[in-house]
């Protein structure tokens, strides 16, 4: 049965952007439809654009229309849904509003009865979170005496080490860590967290999950998009930062991760907190040779002409800042010592595909010719999206005189159970807030250890002016240098496709 989440009123902070628009509210109202919402709720949104409540509740529902996804609307619902949102114009950064806001919560508060149970949810630039949450602090807003006090905040969280950890400070000294819940939505990705049920439920894979059985792992998450009008903010992060650090670290935490002692959040960030540090620090003597770094461009892509990043709006014209990162990296602990961890991500990819591939190792003996044993084979290929499921790829004997070995694939793809409903990220991820599961939330000592481990790659690339930043056309899988990275190891990438199983026959990009 489905936990029905307290009473509760959501304060969304940003209100007027685009996240509350396309995702937050149809998520929101994606809950209401299959009735995953409080009893009594209300979702208070706050920003410094003047709009009446109508207007608010108006752009919302268009919202609903345009960006919901995988539910069926409907239109008597989306109307008694509405009249639960209300608006409140203040500016965030004077304290003395905070008063204001205050008294209008209690207002809600008494008339919806929603038991003084607050969720704050932090949908600003991320200079605003600590002047945020210290003036929540200031009036009281922050402390649970009479309900509970959430506040839900976006990457990213801060910039590199330092800022992370000063970010953390600051939002501790108005809120306890168990009352933050830091959004990675790549952990809201159903697929992502079907990793700890494909490998904690069945007794086939979690054998051969380690070191003697695994050849190395191969992590993608590529896009086809560019920056698509974020320049000003990318510029300034690039996918190291914006990619890496936080989506991708946290998908290598649940792959390497040591099975929990219970599904209890806190048991499951133990584990992916201790792979995050027991990652092998990269020397900054190691950075050129085990991480790539590239930007995209201008290039020709299926009859459409690309500009290159640097034409991009609000890219700087000579930047230095990377749309593309490759790096090799191993995990210091028993169960990975010595099996290499290869992972990637970039914009401007020939396909929008992320994906686990665990390339196991070879048979001890070659009994069969060498030309004649299958290529590909021992592959699982853990697909996060799209086209969601799961590839095994291994050798089977070719029809026929000989012993000819061919690569055959089993394959699971998550639309054939058609019935289950998919849920968004952040229908997900605001579930779970609600009920207070913080297990999809990434901890503060994780994020730090994450910084951490990226701290010396920042710090090359930031003061060595002779460490090259790699040109690659858009729409081509990134500088040859990324191959070459792997490829030194005897191994490759996967060039996926958006199809799952491909083979040569059919490759949809
Ligand atoms: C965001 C990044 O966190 O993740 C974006 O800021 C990126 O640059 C996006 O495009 C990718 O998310 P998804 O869910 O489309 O893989």
């Amino acid at each position: 049965m489905m936990e029905k989440p307290k009473n509760q009123i959501m304060v969304i902070f940003g209100a007027s952007g685009d996240l509350t628009y396309r995702k937050l509210i149809p998520a929101l109202y994606a809950l209401y439809n299959q009735q995953m919402l409080p009893d009594n709720f209300h979702v208070l949104g706050v920003s410094r654009t003047a709009i009446s409540n109508e207007a608010f509740r108006e752009k919302m529902t268009d919202g609903i229309q345009k960006f919901s996804e995988n539910i069926h609307l409907n239109d008597r619902e989306v109307e008694e849904f509405k009249a639960h949102l209300s608006y409140f114009q203040m500016d965030m950064t004077i304290p003395d509003e905070y008063l204001r806001l205050k008294t209008v919560l209690n207002e809600i508060n008494e008339k919806e009865g929603t038991d003084s149970n607050y969720m704050f949810y932090l949908s600003t630039p991320p200079s605003m979170f600590s002047v945020i949450s210290g003036n929540l602090g200031k009036v009281g807003l922050s402390n649970a005496l009479d309900g509970f006090r959430r506040l839900i905040i976006e990457k990213p969280f801060g910039y590199d080490l330092e800022s992370g950890l000063t970010l953390n400070r600051q939002l501790h000294e108005a809120f306890t860590e168990s009352q933050i819940y830091r959004i990675d939505h790549y952990l809201g990705k159903e697929t992502v967290q079907n990793l700890l049920v494909m490998r904690f439920s069945n007794g086939i894979f979690e054998p051969l999950w380690n070191r003697n059985f695994v050849d190395h792992v191969e992590i993608t998450s590529a896009e086809s998009i560019g920056v698509e009008g974020r320049g000003g903010y990318y510029d300034g992060s690039g996918a190291l930062r914006d990619m890496l650090q936080n989506h991708l670290l946290q998908v290598v935490g649940l792959t390497a991760m040591e099975p929990p002692s219970s599904m209890e959040a806190d048991a499951i960030r133990n584990e992916t907190m201790k792979v995050l540090q027991s990652l092998k620090p990269i020397r900054e003597e190691d950075v050129a040779g085990q991480v790539i770094r590239g930007q995209y461009m201008a290039s020709n892509v299926r009859g459409e002409s690309i500009p290159g990043y640097r034409e991009e709006k609000g890219v700087n014209p000579e930047s230095r800042t990377e749309t593309f990162v490759a790096m090799k990296f191993y995990i210091d602990n028993w169960r990975w010592g010595g099996v290499p961890f290869y992972i990637r991500t970039g914009k401007r990819l020939p396909t929008r595909v992320t994906e686990i591939v665990v390339h196991f190792k070879p048979t001890p003996h070659g009994l069969f010719k060498k030309d004649e044993v299958c290529q590909n084979c021992n592959q699982l290929i853990i697909r996060i999206q799209p086209d969601e499921g799961i590839l095994l790829k291994f050798g089977l004997k070719q029809p026929g005189a000989g012993f000819n070995v061919k690569t055959v694939n089993m394959d699971f793809h998550y639309s054939e159970l058609s019935d289950a409903h998919l849920p968004s990220a952040y229908e997900r991820l605001i579930y779970d807030a609600m009920i207070g599961d913080s297990t999809l939330y990434a901890r503060a000592d994780a994020v730090e250890a994450a910084w951490k481990f990226v701290a010396p790659i920042q710090k090359v690339w930031d003061n060595d002016t002779d460490q090259k930043i790699y040109g690659y056309p858009a729409g081509t899988w990134g500088p040859e240098n990324a191959d070459d990275l792997i490829e030194k190891d005897g191994t490759g990438w996967r060039y996926p496709c958006k199809n799952l199983v491909d083979d040569g026959e059919y490759c949809e990009l």
